[in-house]
C-alpha cells in the first residue's frame, strides 16, 4: 500500500483535499457549494465534517467519491489525484472508497434483493466465485446485525435501521479502506441512531477503516471523530482535534453551534447571548466578499464583510478562519470587558450566564 508521508507534519495522510471548489449554476445565479476547501485525513482516523444544512457537506463527500467533478482544486488519495485516475487505477479507487448515504431507502435499488445489492460490488470487482461471494454476503449480513434470511428480502421489507445496516454491509462488501458516511443516521429514529453509530464505530476499528463522517450534529461528531472540521457556507471555518474543538472552540460560529447542543454538560457552561446562533443561513448564491458568517456574527466589523479570513493556527492542529479570533479570545468574547455594551454578563458568583437577553444591534466594542 503506498504510504503518503507528510514530511512537514510527520503524518500518514490518506486523503488530502486541497483548495476544492464546486459551483452549481452560472452567472449571477452561481452558487458556491464548496469555496476553497482544504483538509487532510490521516490513515486510520475518523474525520468529522459538520455544519448546518446546505453548507456543502454532501457536495464535499460526493466530490471525494467522484460522483461530482470539482471546478477547482484537487482530492488526493494515497498521493494520487483521484479525478485523473484512469483504467485499473480508477477501478481500484471505486473499490477502496465507499459511501454510506443519508437516506438508506433512496440509496438501495428497490428492484433488487438485499442479497444481490450486497453482492453487486463483489461481482463487479470479481472478488471470488459465486459461492464465495454468497458466503461473504451472508457473513456481512451477520456482521451488521442482520441474518442470512434477510438476503432474499427487498428494501421495502426492512425498517429504516435495518436498511441502513444493509447499506453498511453493501459498502463493506468490497473491503474499502476509506468510507464517506453522509449523515448515516439522520433519517433514523433516535433509538436506532445510537445502534448504527456504535455499529459503525466498532466496524471501523475492527476493520481499520479510515472515514469521513458528515453530520450537522456536533455532539454526534464528537462521539465518533478524532478530528473535526466545521463548515459554513462552503468554507471551513475551524478545525481541530475533537476534544480541543469542544473545550476550546475559537470561531464564533463553532461556539454558537456548541451552545446549541442540548447536553447537560454543555448547557452547564457559560453561554452568553452572543453565543446563540441567530437567523438562518443566508443564500449561498454568489460568493461572499468577506467572511461568510459576517451577516450572522455578533462580532462582525466592516472589515469582516470585505475581506475573506484566511486559516490561522491557534495551536498545533487547531486552525481558524476569523479576522478577530485573537482579540475575541483575549476579551473572553466580551464577557469580561467592563465596556462591553452588548453583554453585561460578569463572572461574578451566582450570575446566571445562561440567560438569553433582549438583542438589539449587538457589536463588539471597537
Ligand atoms: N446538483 C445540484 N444542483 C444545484 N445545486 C446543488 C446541487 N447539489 C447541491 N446543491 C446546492 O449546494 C449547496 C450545498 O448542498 P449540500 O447538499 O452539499 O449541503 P449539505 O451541507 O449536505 O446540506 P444537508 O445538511 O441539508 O444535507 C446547497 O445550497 C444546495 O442547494
Ligand atoms: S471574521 Fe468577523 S464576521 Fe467572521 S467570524 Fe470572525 S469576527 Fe465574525
Ligand atoms: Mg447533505
Amino acid at each position: 500500500m503506498p504510504e503518503v508521508y507528510d514530511a512537514h507534519s510527520g503524518e500518514d495522510i490518506l486523503v488530502q483535499v486541497q483548495n476544492l471548489t464546486k459551483t452549481f449554476g452560472s452567472g449571477a445565479e452561481k452558487l458556491y457549494a464548496l469555496d476553497d476547501v482544504s483538509f487532510s485525513i490521516r490513515r486510520g482516523e475518523t474525520f468529522g465534517l459538520v455544519g448546518e444544512s446546505g453548507c456543502g457537506k454532501t457536495t464535499c463527500g460526493r466530490v471525494i467519491v467522484r460522483l461530482l467533478q470539482p471546478d477547482g482544486g484537487s482530492v488526493r488519495f494515497e498521493g494520487q489525484d483521484i479525478h485523473r485516475l484512469r483504467g485499473q487505477e480508477s477501478k481500484n479507487y471505486t473499490r477502496k472508497v465507499q459511501m454510506i448515504f443519508q437516506d438508506p431507502y433512496a440509496s438501495l435499488n428497490p428492484r433488487m434483493t438485499i442479497g444481490d445489492i450486497i453482492k453487486e460490488g463483489m461481482r463487479i470487482h470479481r472478488m471470488g466465485s459465486e459461492a464465495e461471494i454468497t458466503d461473504r454476503m451472508h457473513e456481512l449480513l451477520e456482521q451488521v446485525g442482520l441474518n442470512r434470511e434477510h438476503a432474499s428480502r427487498f428494501p421495502y421489507e426492512f425498517s429504516g435501521g435495518q436498511r441502513q445496516r444493509a447499506g453498511i454491509a453493501r459498502a463493506l462488501a468490497v473491503n474499502p479502506s476509506f468510507l464517506v458516511c453522509d449523515e448515516p443516521i439522520s433519517a433514523l429514529d433516535v433509538s436506532i441512531q445510537a445502534q448504527i453509530v456504535n455499529l459503525l464505530r466498532s466496524l471501523q476499528k475492527q476493520l481499520n477503516i479510515t472515514s469521513l463522517f458528515i453530520a450537522h450534529d456536533l455532539s454526534m461528531v464528537r462521539y465518533i471523530s478524532d478530528r473535526v472540521a466545521v463548515m459554513y457556507l462552503g468554507r471551513i471555518v475551524e478545525s481541530a482535534e475533537a476534544e480541543e474543538l469542544y473545550s476550546s472552540a475559537v470561531h464564533p460560529y463553532t461556539r454558537a453551534l456548541l451552545s446549541a447542543i442540548p447536553e447537560p454538560q454543555v448547557q452547564d457552561r457559560e453561554v452568553c447571548e452572543n453565543s446563540i446562533l441567530q437567523g438562518d443561513v443566508p443564500s449561498p448564491i454568489g460568493r461572499a466578499q468577506g467572511c461568510s458568517f459576517a451577516p450572522r456574527c455578533p462580532y462582525a466589523t466592516p472589515a469582516c464583510f470585505s475581506h475573506i479570513p484566511v486559516q490561522e493556527t491557534v495551536s498545533p492542529g487547531h486552525t481558524v478562519a476569523c479576522h478577530r479570533w485573537k482579540e475575541l479570545l483575549e476579551n473572553d468574547y466580551g464577557k469580561n470587558d467592563p465596556n462591553c455594551f452588548f453583554c453585561d454578563v460578569r463572572q461574578e458568583a451566582g450570575v446566571n450566564l445562561n440567560r438569553v437577553r433582549n438583542k438589539n444591534s449587538v457589536r463588539f466594542p471597537k
